[in-house]
């Protein structure tokens, strides 16, 4: 069985640990596990060539994303449709750049903030669709609401960020059906797509028939395999009219492709199956050790589908969640720069003792007294 490794983060160089210096990090979405090794030495050889020259992006980077569609998502994709892009949102801007600078933009609530404030910087309306109780997005309403705002755009988190939630066939098709016969383009950032806990398989949007020519797809290893800090993404799109625009756009406005992220991209599609299955059994193990501790607590979870990401109810726990978490030492988002005070977000992706210091804070803090 793969082994993962767990790090030690320095404040000089980790934002999770550079904000909040005192404070163990369980706020931003990176983890504290190691890239896999195989990732490891094909960077460590790249670096041995000893130089970092334009890159050029070699056939065996796309025929990796195409393994991998594939193989995760039983997309069958092809070579031209694919667009490397710097990072998942940059791919996410020239996606609107490229296609609806202007008009509305429609978005979920709650949402990763950098998708949230999305319309600011374009001359964009923001049409906010608040997620239901159940937190499934596109309710019949929400549909009929697409019809009548004909928006742009309709910018999609596919799994949510932060509630976990991945879409299912019916949802994305009914979204389908809904613009049918607009203009509007779905802009859909699925970086989380390969942190799946639940049972059901995630469903990219340019698969989904009536999608496949109003699609933007945005797709990265970043989440996956502890990338971020290397920056690579891709986005997939078949509609050549798209994607011609969107290439036009990403050169001008976005263009510099890290050579070190094709090669950790290439080898984590091609070498790090294995890998990735080991690390969803420690977050499905984790997921079930915070589930069990906050049922002795005030504050109230519900096990997402996906993401690493725990989304935590504590409007019935009296003072500032946030605030009394950080003064112990454990530091987590704040709900409100998701679009929803009264919420945390909790990421459980690290090793067991440093889920049990959280859990035990847990306990200190929020015990229910019966
Ligand atoms: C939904 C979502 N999209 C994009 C990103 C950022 O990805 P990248 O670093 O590739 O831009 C994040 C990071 O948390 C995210 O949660």
């Amino acid at each position: 069985m793969t082994e993962l490794r767990p790090i030690t983060r320095q404040a000089e160089n980790t934002l999770a640990l550079a904000k909040y210096p005192e404070a163990q990090p369980h706020w931003v979405a990176d983890m504290a596990f190691a890239t896999p090794d195989a990732i490891i030495s094909a960077v460590r050889k790249r670096i041995e060539e000893g130089h970092f020259s334009y890159p050029n992006i070699p056939y065996s980077v796309y025929e990796s994303i195409q393994h991998w569609c594939k193989n995760q998502y039983d997309w069958s994709i092809q070579k031209e449709w694919i667009v490397i892009v710097p990072n998942t949102i940059s791919g996410v801007r020239t996606a609107i750049k490229s296609t609806c600078p202007q008009g509305t933009v429609m978005l979920q609530s709650p949402n990763y903030n950098k998708l949230l404030n999305l319309s600011k910087g374009f001359h964009l309306t923001p049409y906010t669709i608040e997620l239901t109780d159940n937190g499934r997005p596109f309710t019949l309403s929400d549909l009929r609401h697409i019809k009548q705002t004909n928006p742009s755009a309709i910018v999609l988190c596919n799994p949510t960020n932060p509630t976990g939630i991945v879409s299912i066939q019916e949802e994305l098709e009914s979204l389908a059906l809904s613009i049918k016969n607009l203009d509007t383009i779905v802009i859909s950032d699925e970086a989380h797509a390969d942190i799946i806990l639940g049972q059901r398989r995630h469903l990219p949007a340019g698969s989904i028939k009536g999608l496949e020519n109003k699609s933007i797809t945005l797709l990265s290893p970043s989440k996956t395999f502890n990338l971020a800090g290397i920056s690579i993404a891709y986005a997939v799109i078949p509609c050549p009219k798209i994607r011609d625009k969107f290439k036009e756009t990403q050169t001008f406005y976005a263009s510099g492709i890290n050579a070190l992220g094709l090669v950790a991209l290439e080898s984590a599609y091609f070498n790090c199956s294995d890998w990735l299955q080991a690390l969803l059994q420690q977050l499905k193990s984790n997921q079930k050790v915070l589930h069990t501790t906050l049922r002795h607590t005030s504050l109230k979870y519900k096990p997402s589908e996906a993401t690493y990401l725990a989304w935590i109810d504590t409007r019935e726990t009296d003072g500032d969640v946030f605030d009394k978490l950080l003064q112990a030492g454990i530091a987590v988002s704040n709900g409100e720069e998701f679009g929803s005070p009264g919420w945390i977000r909790f990421n459980f992706a690290c090793p067991q003792d440093q889920l049990t210091t959280a859990t035990c804070t847990f306990l200190d803090l929020f015990r229910n007294i019966k």
